[in-house]
């Protein structure tokens, strides 16, 4: 009698490591139809008001420097385009925008030198915060107050052009000490 209740129970694991295999194929494939169904989606929300780099990497990033704060650190959002052989994709890239006195301005890639998360800005602290390893940068300089980043923030080549500011957007080696175009 126990022979075959264990007999039984013998018999049923295959069934279970079939089923779990079918429920994995299953969540993969909802998986990758989501971002099939996805990718257009998000595509079309950030495409049309958002600003894109010219092929030199030259980006508008303000209309009127008169409508920007003074001593408060703006993040600027934009789409890049990327073609690498015949694959062609985009990607939400940033900078942040800072001046103390409304004429001059310093521009930093939005990329932590560390691993390249997004930072923010923290208003109590008053320092950019990169929340994957607690990273501080000084607003002012760029330069590294805490965690781990190897340099100071990317910093950018800025223009005022007729009131607007336009930044040459570039993108450098992460969790490395020098600063070397990626
Ligand atoms: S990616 Fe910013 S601290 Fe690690």
């Amino acid at each position: 009698m126990d022979d075959h209740v264990e007999m039984g129970a013998e018999s049923a694991r295959p069934d279970e490591g079939r089923r779990g295999f079918l429920v994995k194929v299953s969540a993969a494939c909802a998986g990758v139809s989501a971002v099939l169904v996805g990718f257009p989606v998000v595509r079309s929300f950030v495409s049309p008001s958002l600003p894109q780099p010219r092929a030199d990497g030259w980006v508008k990033v303000a209309d009127d420097i008169a409508l920007l704060d003074v001593g408060v650190p703006v993040r600027v959002n934009f789409v890049q385009e990327l073609q690498d052989a015949w694959v062609e994709s985009r990607s939400l890239n940033g900078v942040w925008l800072y001046t103390e006195d409304g004429d001059k301005f310093k521009a930093y890639n939005g990329h932590c030198t560390h691993l390249g998360c997004s930072y923010v800005y923290d208003k109590d602290l008053k320092h950019f915060f990169c929340p994957c390893h607690r990273g501080q940068f000084d607003v002012k300089t760029g330069e590294v107050l805490a965690g781990p980043p190897p340099r100071p923030l990317d910093e950018l080549q800025v223009e005022i052009r007729d009131s607007a500011v336009f930044v040459n957007y570039r993108d450098y080696r992460l969790g490395v000490s020098d600063k070397i175009e990626a």
